[in-house]
């Protein structure tokens, strides 16, 4: 009996420490010192007791509940009075509250995104962690094709915790960080089919050593259209408004013919340089001209891919270097200050 009432008041005692809400406190009291409480049912119990233990223990009780009684009570006034305390004066100013803003990049992708979507185009994402096939064979560049070369990838092995992959596999390196937006393409006819239009901003990843204009991580906006007429005509056109809306009406883009393996014939789009309009300046290095956008009509072989009929439909495909255009907007000298997350540049947006 003792020890019960010792235990019970050690119990009570490291619960009052904690205790922060007046209305816990006050059920807490009754729990253990009311009507029902749980030491009004150990006083209960002394009839059982020899009239010794009885004068002995019933004492004992009778203390400890006056005692904590006392405690209670002291507890309750301590609550009340850090209540007080809690005064708010509400004519005080207001704490400033740092709002966050939009990086650079997503701020130029968005951008892209309203005139797209305002062509009718839709927007995708795509897994970043990509399978080779998706990221080159379905675009027409086969296993040990030399136009691997254009890329430096980062080819990822899985490892043996997946069980239920064979030996053989463990080791294979069929999965990717995807080096460009162009597999979600395939991805894309294979999911929604023919006629399409979508646009894709992601990001992409190539084993680079890095310096002011190369960085392992960047971004790009990809865009596919797939239809029954569509000729190089459109596709000029589209990236013609395109560019218009980036850059003001009297922008011009002119195409001159490079090679990418998913189209045929395949170009880069490059825009009347915005600083110095075509006279030559240090941004477009003398020329007149940026550099801004890859495209192309879509080689059959990836139409083939994504389940499209080439003898029916054909496309035109592109990939805008949103890094490219973010650098190019805000007169960036240093691809790395974009993911280096450095505050005195991001506040700058
Ligand atoms: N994927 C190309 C790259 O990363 C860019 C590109 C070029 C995309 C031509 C296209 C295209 O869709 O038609 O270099």
């Amino acid at each position: 009996m003792k020890e019960k009432l010792e235990q019970l008041k050690k119990e009570v005692l490291e619960k009052l420490k904690v205790i922060k809400d007046i209305q816990v406190l006050r059920d807490l009291e009754i729990k253990y010192l009311g009507r029902k409480g749980e030491l009004t049912l150990l006083l209960r119990q002394l009839s059982d007791l020899s009239l010794e233990q009885k004068k002995n223990i019933g004492s004992a009780a009778n203390d400890l509940k006056l005692e904590l009684a006392e405690k209670f009570k002291h507890a309750a006034e301590l609550l009340e009075s850090e209540k007080k305390n809690d005064f708010v004066d509400l004519t005080l100013p207001g704490e400033k509250i740092n709002r966050g803003r939009l990086h650079p990049l997503t701020i130029v992708q968005n951008e892209l995104e309203d005139i797209f979507t305002s062509l009718g185009f839709m927007i995708l994402d795509g897994p970043e962690l990509e399978s080779d096939y998706f990221n080159f064979e379905a675009l027409n560049i086969p296993k040990y094709h030399p136009a691997r070369d254009m890329q430096d990838t980062f080819y990822v092995t899985r490892t043996n915790t997946d069980l239920t992959r064979t030996n053989a596999d463990k080791t294979a390196s069929d999965l990717v960080l995807r080096t460009h937006t162009s597999p979600v393409q395939v991805r894309a006819m294979q999911k929604y089919g023919a006629p399409l239009r979508c646009v894709v901003p992601g990001r992409c990843f190539r084993s680079e050593a890095t310096d002011a204009r190369h960085e392992h991580t960047f971004y790009q906006l990809e865009g596919l259209m797939i239809d029954k007429d569509i000729s190089w005509a459109d596709m000029k056109g589209v990236l013609e408004v395109i560019v218009q809306r980036l850059y003001g009406p009297e922008t011009k883009l002119r195409m001159r013919p490079k090679f990418f393996p998913f189209v045929e014939p395949g170009n880069n789009g490059e825009v009347t340089c915005f600083i110095c309009r075509g006279a030559g300046c240090r941004l477009c290095k003398q020329t007149g001209w940026l550099e801004i956008v890859g495209s192309g009509m879509v080689h059959p072989n990836v139409l083939r891919a994504g389940g499209v009929d080439s003898k029916v439909y054909r496309g035109f495909a592109f990939g805008f270097g949103l890094t490219r255009l973010t650098m190019l907007k805000y007169n960036i000298n240093d691809i790395r200050l974009l993911n280096g997350g450095d505050l005195r540049f991001l506040e700058q947006f």
